[in-house]
């Protein structure tokens, strides 16, 4: 694992400004990951808990903790080389963002990762 897993229980308010900074302003992760509601903004009553994919195939996961159990190290891992913890790897359209986000320095991915494991959670 790059970060320990209790990096979350530690994560400072500015790690996860950080984090919510990009994934919220640079990230784009809630156009995908968020569903709209009826007047077509971002419900945020269901921040980040899986919407219809825009392409019309399936959906774009969960991704709170209440249906993603990925310790902070596992979402480090994925978004650094896109393999997930059962060694699948990410598909779809996010393959693209894996692949910008293993550009970003660790730093930037462990803060996002922060931020994600304190996302509440979304059945
Ligand atoms: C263009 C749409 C799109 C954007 C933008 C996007 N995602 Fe995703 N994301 C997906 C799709 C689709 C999957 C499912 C991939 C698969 O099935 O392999 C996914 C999967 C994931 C997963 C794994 C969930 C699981 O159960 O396998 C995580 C974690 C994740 N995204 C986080 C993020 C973060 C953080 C961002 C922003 C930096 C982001 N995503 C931006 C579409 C997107």
């Amino acid at each position: 694992a790059f970060v320990s897993d209790d990096y979350v229980m530690a994560a400072d308010t500015e790690t996860l400004a950080r984090g919510r900074y990009l994934v919220e302003a640079l990230g784009h992760c809630t156009e995908c990951h968020t569903p709209r509601d009826a007047v077509g903004g971002l419900d945020r009553s269901r921040w980040m808990a899986g919407a219809p994919n825009p392409s019309g195939k399936g959906t774009i996961p969960n991704i709170t903790p209440a249906a993603l159990d990925w310790s902070e190290g596992d979402l480090v891992e994925y978004f650094t080389s896109g393999f997930t913890p059962d060694y699948d790897s990410a598909g779809g359209k996010m393959a693209e963002v894996v692949e910008n986000l293993s550009r970003l320095p660790e730093t930037d991915r462990a803060a996002i990762a922060a931020y994600v494991k304190a996302l509440p959670a979304v059945p």
